[in-house]
């Protein structure tokens, strides 16, 4: 399929500001990866749907993860957060027929992070915190840090993210420091 028709399939899924930001992921998503050597192709396309289930109501969310045969855990279960990530890449390979592993892991993984992400994980993970509407706190570095070091980048990522989460006293999923280890120790 084509970005044309991925549009059209998320529109009536998504509020303006999410179908936007999505637009926007797709578009830094396939920039990253001609910097950086992915497939600016399933770079495109997994931006465009990673948040494909984000304003999917939370009930139709977990009964795509159950049809799909996954438990989820108690940390998952807790956040409601994670549930699109997880529900999206699961929607997407049931609905859509997407069968590439790493476009799905991409989307499944993109608000977590993990250990051992592939070059496009990494990028769908930083592209959806470097999108053009992108404006919190840092955002601007961010996106300067992204053009010329993506480690660091994912790195600030995490932090933002684990920092974000201690601050408000929520759980922090175990993929998460466990990406933020990874990158200290081996990279
Ligand atoms: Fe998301
Ligand atoms: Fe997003």
């Amino acid at each position: 399929m084509k970005l044309s028709e991925y549009r059209e399939i998320i529109r009536p899924r998504l509020s303006d500001y999410r179908y936007r930001h999505c637009v926007n992921v797709a578009q830094q998503a396939r920039h990253l990866a001609e910097l950086y050597g992915a497939d600016p192709q399933k770079a495109e396309t997994a931006g465009i749907l990673h948040d494909i289930m984000k304003d999917t109501d939370p009930e139709e969310q977990l009964s795509v993860i159950q049809e799909a045969g996954i438990m989820l855990s108690e940390i998952e279960k807790s956040s409601h957060k994670l549930w699109h990530a997880i529900s999206g890449a699961a929607f997407v390979k049931m609905r859509l027929g997407i069968v590439d592993e790493d476009i799905l892991k991409a989307i499944r993984y993109h608000t977590t992070g993990r250990a051992g992400m592939s070059l496009l994980e990494k990028i769908i993970f930083i592209a959806d915190f470097t999108s053009a509407e992108r404006d919190f706190d840092g955002a601007a570095e961010l996106k300067k840090l992204v053009e010329k070091d993506l480690r660091q980048a994912i790195l600030e990522g995490l932090c933002y993210t684990i920092r974000d989460l201690a601050g408000r006293r929520k759980t922090i999923h175990p993929d998460a420091l466990a990406a933020y280890n990874e990158i200290l120790l081996h990279s």
